[in-house]
Parts: C-alpha cells; sequence; structure tokens
C-alpha cells in the first residue's frame, strides 16, 4: 500500500521500552491516607459502605498506622466520628483541646513523629443538624463560622497536625484560619485548602462513615454546582491571595478537566481527592468480579496524577503501596 504514515506501535513493542517512555509514575509518597477515628476501646468496625475501609478507636490506632508507614506512605488525614450525644449545634467536639482528632493527633504524633499528620477543618461531623457551618434561621451563616474554624485549626495544630485542612467551603475560610493560626504561633503549619469542592453525590459513602449527613436540606450554598469550570478558577484565587499553600481539588474522577485547569494556572501543589463514592464503586464491581480492581485503580489514580494531581488523597492508598511494592 503506497500510503504515508506515522509507526507509533515502535516506541510500544516491549516492556522495557515501554517502561522506559511512561510519562507518569504513582509512588507510594503521592499518598494521603484518610482514617476515622472513634471513641471507646477494642472498636475496629468496617464501614458498610466501604469495604476495607475502618473506624478505629485510639488504642488500635498506632497498629494500623504503623501498617501505613510500614508501606511506604507518609501522610494520613483524620476525621474524627464523635459519639451523637456529643454534636451540639455549634460544633464544640470539633475545637475541643480534647475533641477525638485532637487525642488521635497527639497520639500518633507521640508514636511516629516523622509521619505527617494532616487534619481535615470542618463542623460537619460535630454538628447535631451535619452542616459544615452553624444555622441560624435554617441558613448555614458564613462569618460566624469562620471564627469557630480558626478556633478548630488552632486546636488541631496544638495537638501536634502538621498540615491543616478545611473543607468546609465557607468564605474567608483560609484567611481566617490562617490569622488564627498566625496569631497562636503557628505560622509555620501550612494550609491545604478545599479550594474547589463540588457539592457532590460522591460524598454519600463518607457521610455514612463520617455520621455526617445532613439533617435538613443539602450542601449547595457552600460547595460548588458541579455544572462550574469557570467558578473554580475563582475559588482557587481567593484562596490563593488568602494564603493556601495547596490547593485541593475535591472530587477528582469527575473533574479531571477542572485538576488540570488549577494545575495550570496556578503554581502551588495541587491534591485530587478521590473521595468515598470513587472508591465504593471500584471495590463493589471488583467484588462482583466485573472488573480488575488492581488494574482499574492503578489506572484512575494515574489519570489524576496525568491530570495535575500532586498529591492524591486515596482510601486506595495502602492497597496502593502495597502493588508498588510487589512490583519492586
Ligand atoms: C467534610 C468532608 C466531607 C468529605 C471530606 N471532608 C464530606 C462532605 O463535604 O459532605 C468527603 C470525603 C469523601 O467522600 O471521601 N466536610
Amino acid at each position: 500500500m503506497d500510503i504515508q504514515f506515522t509507526r507509533h506501535r515502535r516506541l510500544r513493542s516491549s516492556a522495557n521500552l515501554r517502561a522506559m517512555l511512561r510519562e507518569t509514575h504513582l509512588r507510594a509518597e503521592d499518598f494521603i491516607y484518610p482514617l476515622f477515628v472513634v471513641e471507646g476501646e477494642n472498636q475496629k468496625n468496617e464501614v458498610p459502605s466501604m469495604p476495607g475501609v475502618y473506624h478505629f478507636s485510639l488504642d488500635l490506632l498506632n497498629d494500623e498506622v504503623r501498617e501505613v508507614q510500614s508501606l511506604g506512605i507518609k501522610s494520613i488525614i483524620l476525621f474524627g466520628v464523635p459519639e451523637a450525644h456529643q454534636k451540639d449545634e455549634c460544633g464544640t467536639q470539633a475545637f475541643h483541646d480534647h475533641g477525638i482528632v485532637q487525642r488521635a493527633t497527639r497520639q500518633v504524633k507521640e508514636a511516629f513523629p516523622e509521619l505527617l499528620v494532616v487534619a481535615d477543618t470542618c463542623l460537619c461531623e460535630y454538628t447535631d443538624h451535619g452542616h459544615c457551618g452553624i444555622v441560624e434561621n435554617g441558613e448555614i451563616v458564613n462569618d460566624s463560622s469562620l471564627e469557630l474554624l480558626a478556633r478548630t485549626a488552632v486546636s488541631q495544630a496544638k495537638a501536634g497536625a502538621d498540615i491543616i485542612a478545611p473543607s468546609n467551603m465557607m468564605d474567608g475560610f483560609v484567611a481566617a484560619i490562617r490569622k488564627g493560626l498566625d496569631e497562636a504561633g503557628y505560622s509555620h503549619i501550612p494550609i491545604m485548602s478545599y479550594a474547589v469542592k463540588y457539592a457532590s453525590a460522591f460524598y454519600g459513602p463518607f457521610r455514612d462513615a463520617a455520621q455526617s449527613t445532613p439533617q435538613f436540606g443539602d450542601r449547595k450554598t457552600y460547595q460548588m454546582d458541579p455544572a462550574n469550570r469557570e467558578e473554580a478558577l475563582r475559588e482557587a484565587h481567593s484562596d490563593v491571595e488568602e494564603g493556601a499553600d495547596f490547593l485541593i481539588v475535591k472530587p477528582a474522577l469527575s473533574y479531571l478537566d477542572i485538576i488540570r485547569d488549577v494545575k495550570n494556572n496556578f503554581s502551588l501543589p495541587i491534591v485530587a481527592y478521590n473521595v468515598s463514592g470513587e472508591y465504593s464503586m471500584v471495590k463493589a464491581a471488583a467484588q462482583n468480579g466485573w472488573i480488575d480492581e488492581k488494574a482499574t485503580v492503578m489506572e484512575m489514580l494515574t489519570g489524576m496524577k496525568r491530570a495535575g494531581a500532586d498529591i492524591i488523597i486515596t482510601y486506595f492508598a495502602k492497597d496502593v503501596a502495597r502493588w508498588l511494592k510487589e512490583a519492586e
């Protein structure tokens, strides 16, 4: 046949050639592993909608953290699940010096001083109405929530958190938290802002896990509309101006274009949050034998890095770190 064409297949002809030319790599250091901590003793309870993810009481937490660290993972993010009777209208347990996350942080940092502990700064797990800010007359009010969020961040830093990750989506939360941290002597503690966080159905399993489903309404007055792309740049821009050190895009899979936009427009480290629903879908399909779990997960997470994520918060972190070790 007398035609002109390019032989792309030349560069795919062997495993070694493909390895040499691979553009994107996953490493255990790329991951932040989420852990849920609960009150009580001897508790290791699997979250029904998240196979392989557990609630840990503090006496069992260090064993889990030791395993995470032995896999080469350098960072965890802690979510506290207080008892129902500890919740109140302003989420007091979020900023209590003996709140579940503060105690967990102190304990983990004492036993594993090198491990990076990220604290999720939000009120929804601690408020009886399940919203991420203060509620007045049925509305989630912005400015009075900021003071409580700043107090939460300071108490987390005081407990030893290395990074503060505010996920509440109130306007001005980065400025308020930066000021609170600086005034309390924590100017060296970075803020990993959930800058671009959509009002997503993919958080469903997390809300089961964290018992943080809103008791009325939804989160659409503070989290973003999934249809919006320009707004993501405005959200990221204001957080950068207010002093964010990292920018999170959340969820990840349905928002790869947003990850790339944020990567191209800002020079801060970009974090993709591979959320609970994205995890549970894969687990469910794998348990049914419908997909190859390992290949699917590796492809998904590689896609997030290729899209521009420098770091990935993922419930798959342990699995991937193990697969990477096996491949060595
Ligand atoms: C708290 C928070 C949420 C998630 C992380 N921090 C839930 C929400 O906004 O409803 C979701 C994480 C996940 O789905 O894995 N605001």
